[in-house]
């Protein structure tokens, strides 16, 4: 089975600014790879690139066996991205948040809409569905974005600062979502500035600093 990312010498500039500077990584099906970095060393760039939201300057960058170069749009359809920033959609309700983001990966409504009340279920938040999304506090927000980076069952789920912000109960209560979607197989690309989630979580990880990769290593190591 193909890598779910391959990374060779990825690099991506903002103008003057050196955001990623030779990345070399490989997550394999299966796994929960972190990339864990302070503010700044260019985790949500990674994100932006292999979600295909921009793209690399050089080097290599394939995503489910695919080129980053060439296959946005079938890339795009088998992943699953929760963002760092809440771009929920206001003017609609809890429910219809997920049902309308399954349109985009051309779900049928009826079938979006089973899908979205199981996430919700899945979330803890299926008491909320009617209600509009500002009823919602920072961290049942982030538990719905999660939610909707299921909504297309993807094979690869994406995390860009989960819990960043959140008190301990309630990033503990996505930590516990999180473990058993890796328990079911789901693979994951956490991007994290925190230790203790990488530790919790992640299977392997990097460590990104300005740009850099350091070399691999275990959580605990
Ligand atoms: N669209 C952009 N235009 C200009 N500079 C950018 C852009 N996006 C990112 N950068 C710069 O690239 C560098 C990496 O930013 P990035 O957002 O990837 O870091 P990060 O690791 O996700 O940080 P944080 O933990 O704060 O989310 C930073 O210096 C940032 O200012
Ligand atoms: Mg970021």
């Amino acid at each position: 089975m193909a890598e779910a990312i391959l990374a060779r010498q990825v690099v991506k500039s903002f103008g003057q600014v050196h955001a990623l500077q030779g990345l070399d990584f490989d997550l394999h099906p299966g796994e929960c790879f972190g990339l864990l970095g302070p503010s700044g060393a260019g985790k949500s760039t990674m994100v932006g690139l292999v979600c295909c939201i921009s793209p690399i300057d050089a080097g290599q960058l394939k995503v489910l066996g695919m080129d980053t170069q060439s296959h946005c749009r079938r890339i795009r359809s088998r992943l699953g991205l929760v963002p760092q920033h809440d771009n929920l959609d206001p003017s609609l309700s809890v429910l219809d948040n997920l049902v309308f983001y399954g349109g985009y990966f051309g779900m049928p409504r009826s079938q979006a809409k089973t899908r979205a009340e199981e996430l919700l279920h899945f979330v803890a938040l299926d008491d909320r569905a009617t209600e509009p999304i500002d009823h919602l506090s920072a961290a049942l927000r982030k538990r719905l974005l999660i939610a909707r980076g299921l909504i297309n069952s993807p094979d690869l789920l994406i995390l860009d600062e989960p819990t960043t912000g959140l008190d301990p109960q309630a990033r503990q209560h996505i930590w516990q979502r999180l473990r058993q979607l890796k328990k079911a197989g789901t693979t994951m690309l956490l991007c994290t500035h925190s230790t203790d989630e990488s530790k919790q979580l992640c299977d392997r990880l990097a460590i990104l600093n300005s740009g850099r990769l350091l070399p691999e290593g275990m959580p605990s190591a």
